[in-house]
């Protein structure tokens, strides 16, 4: 092609692509279908691998990241980035109103969304995007420019060519948290607390592939200069800002008086659980921008705007009793019992109470009536008793002094406020066994966290592995319970049943025998093919194989010579889970089959053990250290020096994608 041609095609896939972009992202008005962008988008990054001298920085190929930096940039607020005022109460808002008119002005008010997010400053030259930085201290900000590039609905060019600063808010949906913290709990890693946090982890990420996978999003609600566009008010430069393409928030309200504000925030009090990302409140701003200008700034906020703060959600209901649970490390955990209560839209009936001395702090006796919120609005948390409401009838709390499972002597350690049941053997310890006997990498039962181990432990649904494959006589139970209903549940049992038809190794690994880990019982699976053949081995043949050393194959021996565990294992056989390996026998690929991976770095979608374990079911091997014999590395996030030295010795490199791709087709995912 000729190079005109070229960068003609260039350019007009870009607005394409763009055009795509801010109908789906802006618009939520999608105008082609997924296959028709990639398709798009592939020609163009085809098109701009082999003319670079064509490609834009802001290109659509570049909103999926790549670009990484060693460290954030300063950027200079020539407008300082302000905050507002924080107000809570009707009065307060009726003040701030009085204070506007004793100046002469006789306002008009646009009522926003307060979004919990992070403010974001845009900068805009010639209606190219140029750079996004964070608020920083209000003058001083950073530079977020490679990040801001992969959210998309931020445009990268506007619809004409002003030269232009917005600013906005970088916000994550509710959805995307909840997506982020399954893919996080499934990882063991620590869950995000809210939208905000996670939306400000995001941004301040250094490698923006990182950035691009949590899809932001914005809401532009401020433009620092309206005089420069000659614009009178708030709400036209809102209408302003739309018309350049940038995503501002339709639930914006121009509204008169004292009246029209309080309307917008009960309509929104309601609202707020239906939208699909988190408010913590309304901002009431003048309308009028000369007015605005007259009213003028304090050192650190307008004069003419407030934040009106959600209180958080408080209910009374009555705490009917406290009950302590055992963790699997022994830990004791009293929680209230409480008559059900709707708090932020879910029935709350449980909550915790840490430990002792919070229930001494708090004064609560049994019978009180208490108040309830959802802290952060996840979860349920006393916060105090109503003394006024106390009949006399109420009980003092008394703390156990005996394990409620195994009744030993409770411990709690000078400096400690935990309490503790010491005894190695009590059942409360199982739990632990049960949680690994669910886990990812043994029975692999979807919706079985520790957490819900513990609440069934403790509520004596579960004390065995033969109790998993029972739950379903308690079906009735569960669904009453705080928190599961119908759907979960179902949807456990269903995970339950299914587990039974897993391969040997799974079931082998899950068992727990000591110093089995799921590569070590994935071997003896695929050598000894059933249950029934391995638990027959002596140690001495079990030492001929090459990885398994005399404890291990000691250990094997043992657990198989105990009658409680070949009870076990028939029980289990007899309830219709599968003893034998199903493996390779099953599952064959030639672009895995007799090839060597190292897997380095964090892959996004599924832990690197699981993808190892992919691998060998499907005949490759998965390693530890690249060298000579690697076929292929495997990419994530952070790969060190495994990728440099795998580029060293030219092995073939995959990123996430292509990995992704495959076990897609594969059925893996
Ligand atoms: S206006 C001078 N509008 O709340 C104008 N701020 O406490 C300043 N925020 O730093 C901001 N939603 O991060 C404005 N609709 C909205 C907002 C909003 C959220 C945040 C923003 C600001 C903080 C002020």
């Amino acid at each position: 092609m000729e190079q005109l041609r070229v960068k003609e095609r260039i350019e007009e896939l870009v607005h394409i692509l763009e055009e795509a972009n801010y109908n789906y992202y802006v618009l939520d008005n999608p105008t082609i279908t997924d296959q028709e962008f990639d398709q798009l988008l592939r020609e163009l990054e085809k098109l701009e691998e082999n003319y670079p001298q064509f490609a834009s920085i802001n290109s659509p190929t570049k909103r999926v990241g790549g670009m990484v930096i060693d460290k954030f940039k300063k950027i200079n607020h020539t407008i300082p980035m302000l905050s507002l005022p924080d107000v809570f109460s009707e009065e307060e808002i009726v003040a701030f109103d009085e204070r506007i008119r004793k100046s002469g002005i006789e306002p008009d008010y646009v009522c926003e969304l307060k979004i919990d997010g992070l403010s974001v400053s845009l900068h805009y030259e010639k209606g190219e995007f140029l750079t996004g930085a964070t608020r920083g201290n209000g003058v001083i900000g950073e530079d977020i420019t490679h990040n801001v590039r992969t959210i998309k609905s931020v445009p990268m060019k506007l619809k004409n060519e002003s030269t232009i600063e917005v600013r906005g808010e970088i916000y994550m949906s509710k959805e995307t948290l909840a997506k982020l913290n399954h893919q996080r709990s499934e990882l063991n890693m620590p869950l995000l607390q809210n939208c905000r946090n996670a939306a400000a982890g995001s941004i301040r990420q250094l490698d923006s592939k990182i950035a691009a996978k949590r899809s932001l999003d914005t809401w532009i609600y401020h433009l620092p200069n309206p005089e420069d566009y000659n614009i009178k008010t708030h709400y036209e430069a809102l209408k302003f800002m739309k018309q350049l393409g940038l995503k501002t928030n339709p639930e914006s309200k121009l509204v008169h008086g004292v009246n029209g504000i309080l309307e917008f925030i009960k309509e929104y009090t309601e609202k707020r659980p239906t939208l699909s990302y988190d408010i913590d409140g309304v901002v009431i701003k003048v309308n009028d921008i000369a007015s605005q200008k007259k009213l003028g700034f304090t050192s650190k906020y307008p004069k003419w705007a407030i934040a009106y703060k959600f209180p958080a959600e408080e209910v009374l209901t009555k705490l009917t009793d406290i009950i302590f649970t055992v963790g699997r490390t022994g830990r004791i955990t009293p929680n209230a019992v409480l008559e059900p209560a709707l708090v932020m839209g879910s029935t709350v009936k449980r909550a915790t109470l840490h430990n002792e001395d919070y229930i001494i702090e708090k004064g609560l006796k049994i019978g009180d009536i208490v108040s309830i919120r959802k802290a952060g609005d996840v979860i349920p948390e006393v916060v105090e008793a109503k003394l006024e409401r106390r009949t006399g009838n109420e009980k003092e709390f008394q703390m156990i002094t005996k394990c409620p499972i195994c009744d030993s002597e409770l411990e709690k350690k000078v400096g400690q406020i935990d309490h503790y049941c010491l005894n190695s053997n009590c059942p409360a310890r199982h739990i632990e066994g049960l949680v690994h006997f669910v886990s990812r990498h043994a029975m692999n039962i979807d919706g079985f966290g520790e957490k819900i181990m513990e609440d069934f432990f403790n509520l004596g649904f579960i004390k065995s592995i033969l109790d998993i494959y029972h739950l379903e006589n308690h079906k009735e139970d569960l669904i009453e319970l705080e928190g599961y209903g119908k759907k979960s549940v179902d949807n456990l049992l269903i995970a339950i049943e299914n587990s039974k038809q897993n391969s040997l190794e799974r079931l082998l690994f899950g068992l727990g025998i000591s110093g089995i880990g799921d590569k070590t019982a994935l071997l003896l699976s695929r050598t000894y093919k059933t249950l029934e053949n391995l638990s027959t081995k002596t140690k001495e043949e079990l030492q001929e194989l090459k990885d398994i050393g005399p404890i291990l194959a000691k250990n094997v021996e043992e657990y198989f010579s105990n009658v409680d565990n070949i009870t076990l294992i028939n029980n289990l056989k007899e309830l219709g889970i599968n003893t034998k390996y199903l493996g390779e026998e099953i599952k064959n690929n030639e672009i895995i089959s007799g090839k060597r991976f190292v897997v380095t770095g964090t892959i996004s979608f599924m832990g690197r053990e699981e993808i190892e374990q992919i691998i060998s079911n499907y005949g490759g091997q998965a390693s530890g250290s690249v060298s000579k014999k690697t076929d292929v590395v495997i990419v994530g996030e952070k790969a060190g020096s495994k990728e440099t030295k795998a580029r060293e010795l030219g092995i073939e490199i995959w990123g996430e994608e292509k990995l992704y791709s495959l076990l897609k087709n594969l059925g893996e995912i």
